[in-house]
């Protein structure tokens, strides 16, 4: 079942002789389930279509479709509903708050949706994160292991249908980012959650079920390598 679509996305940075194409004409379709992983030199335009996806940021042309809904025909009240209950991202800096808690960083989303937090739900998050008892450390105070640990904490806590990873292993050592991808992956199985990462290791993009490689703002791969 396609839980994504993509129709002729384009975007365009800057105007004149400045401008940038980051993404010329992508067309894409994803199923509910899959693992993908996109693949392709910097500059590309991989951080650009994970964004579009996301409803992060809104395309030059073209529509981007989830759950068959035309995402930029939302309103920006709607379109940052839609992101926060539908989308997880996660980035290779955690992009934590820095004056917040574990705690408080994982529950963010819940209450800028003001949600009241599920403590059973956010009791198994950060048990099976590991995060148990780290909960009213601040980031600092932290290891990167664990900070992009919390950080796949806030991305979870809503249960996205969407989980988007952009090089969520880039500033971690091999045996952290082991475990980062262990932890995308068992959610993915285990919740039938869509899974996007761009990634720079080729071990990370060989697990993946399908890999779509970026060149100069289109696609120029997209192969199924585990069917
Ligand atoms: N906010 C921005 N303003 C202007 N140019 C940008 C912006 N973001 C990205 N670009 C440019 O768009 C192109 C694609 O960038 P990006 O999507 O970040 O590539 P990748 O993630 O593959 O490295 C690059 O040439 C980059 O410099
Ligand atoms: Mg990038």
């Amino acid at each position: 079942m396609e839980i994504l679509k993509m129709e002729h996305l384009s975007k365009i940075y800057g105007k004149g002789e400045t401008a940038v194409k980051a993404l010329d004409d992508v067309s894409l379709s994803i199923n509910k389930g899959e693992f993908v992983a996109i693949i392709g030199p910097s500059g590309s335009g991989k951080s650009t279509l994970l964004h579009l996806l996301g409803g992060v940021d809104r395309p030059t042309s073209g529509k981007v479709y989830v759950d068959n809904t035309d995402i930029y025909d939302l309103d920006e009240t709607q379109l940052a509903i839609f992101r926060r209950r539908q989308i997880g991202l996660i980035y290779q800096f955690y992009n934590l708050i820095p004056i917040l808690t574990v705690e408080e960083n994982i529950t963010l989303p819940m209450l800028l949706d003001e949600h009241k937090v599920d403590q059973k739900q956010f009791n198994e998050v950060v048990r099976i994160l590991g995060l148990d008892n780290r909960l009213t450390h601040l980031p600092n105070q932290l290891s990167g292991g664990q900070q992009q640990r919390v950080s796949i904490g806030r991305a979870l806590i809503s249960n996205p249908s969407i989980m988007l990873a952009d090089e969520p292993t880039g500033n971690l050592d091999s045996q952290n980012s082991e475990e980062i991808m262990d932890l995308l992956k068992m959610f993915n199985k285990t919740y039938n959650q869509t899974l996007i990462v761009i990634t720079h290791d080729e071990r990370i993009a060989l697990q993946a079920d399908r890999v779509i490689s970026i060149e100069d703002g289109k696609i120029s791969k997209d192969e199924v390598i585990h069917p």
